[in-house]
């Protein structure tokens, strides 16, 4: 067990095409985003676990005692063992939850509970710890918010452990670890993940683990060598909604009418597919023509995802809003209200793209112009933070 602070940041991530249809094995396109999730690990000796989620309010402390005992339930079951609903029961209890708990705020508890028994358990006692995480991507909102914070817990478990290397080295302020480190925190993050979202498909914890822009299908992603320079207006709507919730209600309406939204699926893949198509022409010989197809392909996303069921008033109203300004916009993540992205043209006016955001927050959303492709889960030194980040951690 490693015996020094450690500091770990993965970013969030906009989906730009194939949001709910990756679910049923469609291609996505993700991207990275410029808001990270930063966690601070420091090892204590006073037999208590303390993990402090300062943007949600929430600090828990546990005895180490007690962890142990409930270790005992956590066999060697392979490499990445996935929690038993018993398991989950259990540490349900200790979160001090009740059994039908659903809300993703009190699931990070449960999260951090699985992903520090299952990945410390080989340790000769667990160790006793102080974790605080702290985010600047807002809970809920469909940017991955749960998934760099599973990503960040498992780096910093396994580095503490030493079951990936440290990556950070002499005098460095930043670094990444290895292809082979990573799938490795991939793999437990996909389960923090699977303890918050139910059954992810896996996009937004493989985005913040290895960053850039990534096409991701079944489990599979590779990344996109190289892309455009993309600037989007990002928005949030503020309106709360469960991922869970809406990717059950896609499974539902699949089941329901499979030969309607079958085909929205496959239609979804295509313009996935055509979208990644036009970025790699975009790289190679841009011409203004191809800003105009992906606008059309926003559209008929943005559509598409109506039809299934995962729209929301408050998402007409973002896409209405920034049309009246020449703009197109798609929602991102799960929908039902959350976030939405714009994308913006270069050469456009800066007082169009002003206007628009008055806008947007004119109608309660906040809105942030942001570039993708942000770096993926990265360990830093605690004198490279920015103030920000060091006030929230406590540093
Ligand atoms: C959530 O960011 C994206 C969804 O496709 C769910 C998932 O992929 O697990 C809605």
């Amino acid at each position: 067990m490693l015996s020094e602070v450690l500091l770990v940041s993965a970013p969030g991530k906009v989906i730009l095409h194939g949001e709910h249809a990756v679910v049923h094995g469609k291609v996505a396109l993700a991207v990275a985003l410029n808001l990270r999730t930063f966690l601070l690990l420091r090892p204590q000796s006073n037999g208590k676990v303390c993990l402090n989620l300062p943007n949600i309010g929430i600090k828990q402390v546990w005895d180490v005692g007690s962890l142990q005992l409930l270790d005992t339930s956590f066999p060697e079951q392979g490499d990445v063992p996935a929690p038993t609903l018993e398991q989950l029961e259990k540490l349900k209890k200790m979160a001090d939850l009740p059994r039908d708990c659903v809300g993703n705020e009190s699931l990070s508890l449960v999260a951090f509970l699985y992903l520090y028994l299952a990945i410390c358990r080989k340790q000769r006692t667990l160790p006793s710890l102080d974790i605080v995480v702290w985010s600047e991507l807002p809970p809920g909102a469909g940017l991955g918010s749960s998934a760099a914070y599973s990503v960040c817990l498992a780096a910093a478990l396994l580095t503490a452990c030493e079951e990936v290397s440290n990556p950070l080295k002499d005098k460095g302020s930043v670094g990444r670890w290895t292809e082979e480190d990573l799938k490795s925190i991939n793999k437990w993050a996909y389960e923090g993940e699977r303890v918050i979202h139910g059954n992810p498909s896996g996009v937004d914890n493989a985005v913040s683990t290895w960053g850039g822009a990534l096409r991701y299908q079944q489990g599979k992603m590779s990344s996109l060598k190289r892309l455009p320079a993309l600037q989007i207006l990002l928005t949030n709507t503020k309106v709360p909604r469960s991922t869970k919730a809406l990717v059950a209600g896609v499974r539902s309406r699949l089941v329901k009418f499979p030969e309607i939204v079958a085909p929205l699926l496959t239609s979804i893949d295509a313009i996935s597919l055509e979208c990644e198509r036009v970025l790699g022409e975009m790289v190679a010989a841009p011409v203004p023509e191809q800003y105009l197809i992906l606008e059309e392909l926003m559209d008929m996303n943005q559509h598409h995802l109506n039809a299934l069921g995962v729209g929301h008033a408050s998402l007409d109203q973002l896409c209405q809003v920034t049309a009246a300004h020449g703009l197109h916009s798609k929602l991102t993540g799960a929908g039902g209200g959350g976030c939405g992205i714009t994308l913006l043209k270069p050469g456009l006016e800066r007082a169009k793209v002003e206007a628009t955001k008055q806008a947007l927050t004119s109608c309660g959303f906040d809105c942030w112009e942001t570039s993708i492709g942000a770096s993926g889960v990265s360990m830093h030194s605690t004198a490279s933070v920015e103030d920000p980040v060091r006030q929230a951690l406590g540093l």
